[in-house]
């Protein structure tokens, strides 16, 4: 994959039928002001434009029955060669990585988000339906992430999580390089937790290390906790962290 060159914004091509649901969320905050700021940029493409007949149809009835429609493979297609095209156009290569949000796609991790990030941008095909035509998945080489063991009604909510998780890490997207290498998995822990004022809520104070003043044994006190709460909520991270220490 070619890596992002320093005067082409990353940027994220989405095929979709509901182009209108973006920028949504991605418009505002942080992934706003960068957009705006030409530190990334977004183009939909409507995956219905890519139908040929008169109403066009983008799905139809699975073969072998059962319920449900499936997107059509020569409309995602067509869909897909004009994204590559419109990379192709902009940056000079089209070494872009496509990925098609699925629930049965390996599920997203914080490294699969920085290492798109560092790259060019990412093409994003959003599924309706049952889902897409596998032999397009197979013949365009598409790769395949999930969310997470839990069905949505459509792709697009899935690649706005994805896009928003590639901005943030962009160069000059977030305020302090510091909050993002303290947050959850950059250390391959879950991150401990956060207190502020009122330093007395409702009766629940803050834990007295946190007013102590001593940097060293705050920082102590934090990874005791972020370890204990990885420990607890996510035994696979536990058990892969102690794999690497050994
Ligand atoms: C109703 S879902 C299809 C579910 C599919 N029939 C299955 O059982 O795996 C429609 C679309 O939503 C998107 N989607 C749903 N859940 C997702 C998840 N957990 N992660 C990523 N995308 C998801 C996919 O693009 C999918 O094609």
């Amino acid at each position: 994959m070619t890596p992002k060159s320093d005067n082409s914004p990353w940027m994220a091509t989405v095929l979709t039928l509901f182009p209108d649901m973006f920028p949504g969320p991605l418009g505002l905050s942080l992934a706003g002001q960068a957009l705006k700021d030409g530190v990334w940029s977004l183009e939909t493409l409507d995956v219905r434009d890519f139908a040929t007949d008169k109403h066009r149809t983008v799905d139809s009835t699975p073969f072998g029955g059962g319920a449900g429609m499936v997107m059509r493979p020569d409309v995602v297609d067509a869909a897909i060669g004009a994204a590559l095209a419109g990379v192709q156009a902009r940056c000079g290569s089209a070494d872009v990585p496509l990925v098609y949000l699925t629930p049965r796609g390996r599920r997203l991790d914080q490294a699969r988000v920085k290492a798109l990030s560092d790259g060019p941008g990412v093409i994003i095909l959003c599924g309706r339906y049952e889902g897409v035509d596998e032999r397009v998945l197979e013949a365009r080489d598409v790769e395949e992430i999930s969310l997470g063991d839990f069905v949505l009604s459509g792709g697009e909510p899935a690649a706005l999580a994805l896009i928003d998780a590639c901005v943030r890490l962009l160069p000059g997207v977030m305020g302090s390089d510091q909050s993002l290498a303290e947050e959850s998995f950059e250390s391959g822990l879950l991150e401990y937790p956060h207190y502020t004022r009122p330093q007395d809520w409702q009766g629940r104070t803050v834990p007295d290390v946190l007013v102590s003043g001593h940097h060293e044994r705050v920082r102590d006190w934090r990874r005791q906790q972020a370890e204990k709460i990885t420990q607890a909520r996510r035994p696979d991270l536990w058990a892969r962290l102690a794999g690497e220490k050994e």
